[in-house]
């Protein structure tokens, strides 16, 4: 009798009330999945994770983890839950050391005692600091440029031994810079917590009390401010969708880039915030910053062979849901 697939059963989703968790929560579910978060809701809010029971405490809780593993049946792991200030890193770095890589590894822990076969990380492409060349691949060299990307890069290679000794099999997903909330304008990213440029470009024209400071307009680049790849936060839930397929299918451990493959430049961003909106976005340009790449943006080739999957969205529906989300937060008084 064959093997039952780790796709029959529960995914535990650690950081599923946060940003890009709860858009994944609601994939999986839109994917037929049986899914149980598992969120401290520090940074997290209650009514964000949308048709899955919601386990509130810590992911370096081996007790809670195995219980909740047991109670919901859990097979496969997809693991949000961390820290994500590059800022806060260098000047804290314990508390990333400790939450980052020291919970991963009880989390971890605990889900394979429980019988969890497959793992799902967020990590980041950070990983490779400045990278050589663009676009960039996965064979790029791993050069961590802070505490939070070198968090993720310990936690990729540790997720790589418990490969070699203990069978776990892992897709780490590095993703590029997700933005934009859902279509339906339920959930989005929580301004208060975030300082990616979507949300302070959003701040600054819904708020209209503040400026967008814009680092730098003297780079090598066609309007001389900083490239990133923006990816929708639908793209990025679907690649998790398709990650734990592939790791059901006996697909192999794994590093994979997710993003689109095109690069946005910073006056870009504005440029369709002011399309969308038809208002002026208010911003001052500013010396350059230290530890800036000039541009990155995502090589998605490998993703599309490995997991089927490739960004539907581009910046123009990143801006609009993005918008539309703030702009609804702001009318309910959030
Ligand atoms: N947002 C991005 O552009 C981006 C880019 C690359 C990687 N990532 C990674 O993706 C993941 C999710 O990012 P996000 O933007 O959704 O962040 P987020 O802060 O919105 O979500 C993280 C969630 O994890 C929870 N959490 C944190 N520590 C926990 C702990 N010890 N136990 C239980 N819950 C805990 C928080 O309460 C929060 O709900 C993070 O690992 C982040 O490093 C994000």
């Amino acid at each position: 009798m064959s093997e039952p697939s780790s796709l029959d059963g529960t995914v535990l989703v650690t950081g599923g009330a946060g940003y890009i968790g709860s858009h994944t929560v609601r994939a999986l579910r839109e994917a037929g999945r049986d899914v149980v978060v598992l969120d401290s809701l520090e940074l997290g809010r209650r009514e964000a994770v949308i048709d899955a029971p919601l386990v509130v405490g810590e992911i370096s809780d081996r007790d809670l983890v195995s219980a909740t593993c047991g109670d919901h049946g859990v097979t496969q792991l997809v693991h949000f839950a961390a820290y994500k200030s590059v800022g806060e890193s260098m000047g804290s770095p314990e508390k990333y050391w400790r939450n980052n890589v020291a919970g991963s590894v009880e989390l971890y822990e605990a889900c394979m005692a429980a019988g969890v076969r497959d793992v799902v990380f967020s990590s980041s492409c950070s990983v490779y600091g400045t990278p050589p060349e663009v676009p960039v691949t996965e064979t790029a060299p791993i050069q961590p440029e802070s505490v939070y990307a070198e968090s993720k890069a310990m936690v990729e290679r540790i997720l790589s031994w418990y490969g070699q000794t203990n069978g776990l099999n892992s897709v780490s997903l590095r993703y590029f810079n997700a933005a934009g909330a859902s279509f339906d304008g339920r959930i989005g990213e929580d301004w208060t917590h975030s300082i990616n440029l979507v949300p302070v470009v959003m701040k600054a024209l819904l708020l209209g009390d503040r400026e967008l400071a814009v680092f730098g307009d003297d780079y090598d680049t066609p309007d001389g401010t900083c490239i990133r790849d923006y990816i929708h936060v639908d793209d990025l839930a679907d690649a998790h969708v398709k990650a734990l397929a592939y790791l059901g299918r006996g697909g192999a451990s794994t590093a994979v880039n997710v993003g689109t493959g095109t690069g946005s430049s910073v006056l870009d961003v504005i440029q369709a915030s002011e399309r969308v909106s038809g208002d002026p976005v208010p911003y001052s340009m500013e010396p350059r910053r230290d530890g800036d790449p000039i541009a990155t943006f995502a090589d998605p080739t490998f993703a599309e062979e490995t997991l089927g999957w490739r960004a539907r969205y581009d910046l123009d529906e990143i801006i609009e849901t993005a918008y539309a989300w703030h702009r609804s937060q702001l009318d309910q008084g959030r």
